[in-house]
Parts: structure tokens; sequence; C-alpha cells
């Protein structure tokens, strides 16, 4: 793509300061959801999400060429609506923000350039967002209280880390996946045993009526005594005991039986268990306040019951983003992209999709 030069605009006048409660659209079209959503300083006006997951179902997976086309398709029609749900129009925007990174880089760029023409057409600030920065603010937008030092847990389909951050301007990473993420790992077992995409919610469903200690799935031992996560070894297990109990259909009629739900409910619980237990060090180990828990797979039952569970052991605060900001959601980068024009760090037109985006 070839850079343009951004028009001089609003920001380029240095009286022109932000507003203290700006008017900001949020895009994200990362991965499969396409959404829109319009924050009020920090309060969100408007939230829409169209997932595409019926359109991925049939794949098992997300798959790239099909996400971008219907990005294509429905940005118009989510952005219309997450404006007029706001009851604002786009000459009432202060700014606009979209993630660039991380994700599938065709359906980052449907996002990109809806903002970049938004942010010509109304020469208005467009503002870079990582998508994770997005997901670990969540928590915050909807919780503004939360006592620091923090421990945050940011457990999706395509990320799994966890952060500490001494107040809200401060966040480092302590620890992440050597190889899958936990959602991934989630969406896995339940294609092995032929459930559909994605597997989070029909595995945390099926687990409830399953005996967790059916079959015993040890955690990952890190030789190196590192607290970074690891999931595929617990797909591999549940692999290798699947076939041996051929329960690695592709096709069960109905409601998986009783030897599979015992088999995603040990799984379920040898997962969670895990990533409580990393949690829980990195809690003593720096004194966190308080558990932030964001992501897809912060909408995990048990994730969210345990986490509850040993935070109140500890006396200290748990909190975990509601369903509607847990899934990808352009809210979540509207609040970053906030932060972002609070301080001055505006894009330009020639900002660009970066897939490998770190955070
Ligand atoms: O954050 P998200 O919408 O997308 C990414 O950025 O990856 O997360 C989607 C992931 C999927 O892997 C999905 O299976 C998982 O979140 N998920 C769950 C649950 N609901 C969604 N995993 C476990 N339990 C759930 N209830
Ligand atoms: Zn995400």
């Amino acid at each position: 793509m070839t850079p343009e030069p951004r028009p001089a605009g609003p920001m380029d006048d240095p009286a022109m300061k932000p507003a203290a409660n700006p008017l900001i659209l949020g895009i994200e079209t990362s991965c499969d959801e396409t959404a829109a959503a319009v924050l009020r300083g920090r309060t969100i006006l408007s939230n829409v999400i169209a997932s595409q997951a019926d359109i991925h179902k049939e794949y098992g997976g997300v798959v790239p060429e099909l996400a971008s086309r219907h990005h294509l398709e429905r940005i118009d029609a989510v952005l219309d609506q997450a404006l007029s749900r706001a009851g604002v129009s786009l000459r009432d925007l202060d700014a606009v923000a979209v993630t660039s990174g991380p994700g599938l880089v065709g359906s980052l760029l449907v996002g990109l350039q809806a903002a970049k023409a938004i942010a010509y057409v109304r020469q208005i600030p467009i503002l870079a967002v990582n998508h994770l920065e997005g997901h670990l603010r969540s928590v915050w937008l909807e919780h503004p209280g939360a006592p620091f030092p923090a421990i945050s847990l940011i457990a999706s389909g395509g990320h799994t880390s966890l952060y500490f951050s001494r107040d809200e301007d401060h966040v480092v990473r302590l620890a992440r996946t050597r190889d899958d993420a936990s959602g991934e790992a989630f969406d896995k077992v339940a294609k092995l045993v032929g459930l559909g995409y994605p597997g989070g919610p029909v595995v945390d469903r099926l687990a409830k009526t399953g005996n967790p200690k059916a079959v015993p799935l040890s955690p990952p031992k890190m030789s190196d005594g590192s607290l970074d996560l690891s999931f595929s070894g617990f797909k591999t297990a549940v692999l290798r005991h699947a076939k041996a109990r051929g329960l690695d259909r592709r096709f069960p009629a109905g409601e998986p039986d009783q030897e599979t739900r015992d088999l995603l409910a040990s799984f379920q619980t040898a997962v969670v268990e895990f990533m409580v237990k990393r949690v829980m060090a990195l809690v003593r180990r720096e004194g966190a306040r308080s558990i932030c828990l964001s992501g897809g797979v912060a909408c995990n039952s048990l994730l969210r019951a345990r986490l509850a569970e040993e935070a109140g052991k500890a006396t200290i605060e748990f909190f975990a983003v509601s369903p509607a900001l847990a899934a990808d959601n352009a809210a979540m980068i509207a609040e970053v992209g906030r932060r972002r024009l609070m301080k001055g760090e505006i894009a330009d037109l020639s900002l660009n999709a970066d897939p490998g985006l770190d955070f």
C-alpha cells in the first residue's frame, strides 16, 4: 500500500486540545467479528458486534479469506448501526480508533480502510490500537475502581498472556503461552470429539454434566522454572485418550455420551486449574491487590468461579469482563484509542496492518 500523506486536520493546530470526554468511534476487524462502538469518554454509547461464527462453523475454525470478505460485506452496516444506536453522526466524532494488529492481515485491512476513509473525510485523528491492549483494558473500562497492583490474564482464541500493572499506565507482560492459546485448545478439543466451532461455549456447557476426575491430565512443566503457559500438551493428551477410547468421532449423533462429557470436564478442569495456579503464583510474587480477566475464554464459567474463589481466599479482588466485552469488540478499541488521543499519540493515513504486533 502506498502511504498517503495525512491532510492537515484539527489535531495539527496546537491550540486544539482533545476534549475531556471525546466522542470516539472504535473499529475492530482483526479476526471473525466485525465490530464498531462509540464511546463518550469512558461511557459506552453503543457496542455492535456482527459475529461470523456461523460462517466458519462448518470449517471448524476461521477461514481467513472468508473472514475478510465478510468483513467487507458487513462493515458499512455495522458502522451505521453503531452510530445510530449511539445517537450520533460521523460529523460529531472527535476521533476514530482502529485495531492495527495483531490479527489476520486481510481482516485488519478492512477495518483500517474504513477508519482511514472516515478520518480523511471528517479530518479527524486516526488512532492505532493493539488488539491485546484492548482486551487488557476492557476490564478497567467496566470496573474503573479496580485496585492496583493488578495481575491480568488475557485468555482468548489467539492469545493467552499474563501481565502486571503497577497502575493503569504501567503494564508489563510476565508470561505467555509458548504454543497454543487457551481458547484454541478449547476449539481443537471440541472439534476432535465432533463438536462445532467455537468450542469453548459448548465444552463449558457439556463439562457441567461430566466427571472432572475421570481422565487424569497433567499440567506442563517448564524445565527453566518459568511461569509461561502451554496448552498443546493438554490437547495432545485428549487426542490420545479420545483415539484409544474411540471418542474421536466426526459426526456424533445428538448430544455426546457420558464418556465424552467426562473427557471434556477433565480437560476443562485441567486447563482452568493450570491457569489459576499461574495467576495465583504471580499474585503472590507481585503482591497484587486484584485479578483482572479478559478475552473470549473469560466467559468460561469454571475459570470465573475458580479465580473468584482463589481471590477470596487471598482477600484480594477479582474482576472479569462481561460477555459483551469478553469476545472481540470495538468498545475496548475505542477505550485504548481515547488514551492514545489524550497522550497525543495520533497515527496517520500511512497506518498499516501489523498481523504480528506484540503486546
Ligand atoms: O477473544 P475472542 O473472541 O477472540 C480472540 O481474540 O481470539 O475469543 C474467542 C475464544 C474462542 O476460542 C472460544 O472458544 C473461546 O474464546 N470461548 C470460550 C468460552 N466462550 C468463548 N472458552 C471457554 N469457555 C467459554 N465459555
Ligand atoms: Zn481478541
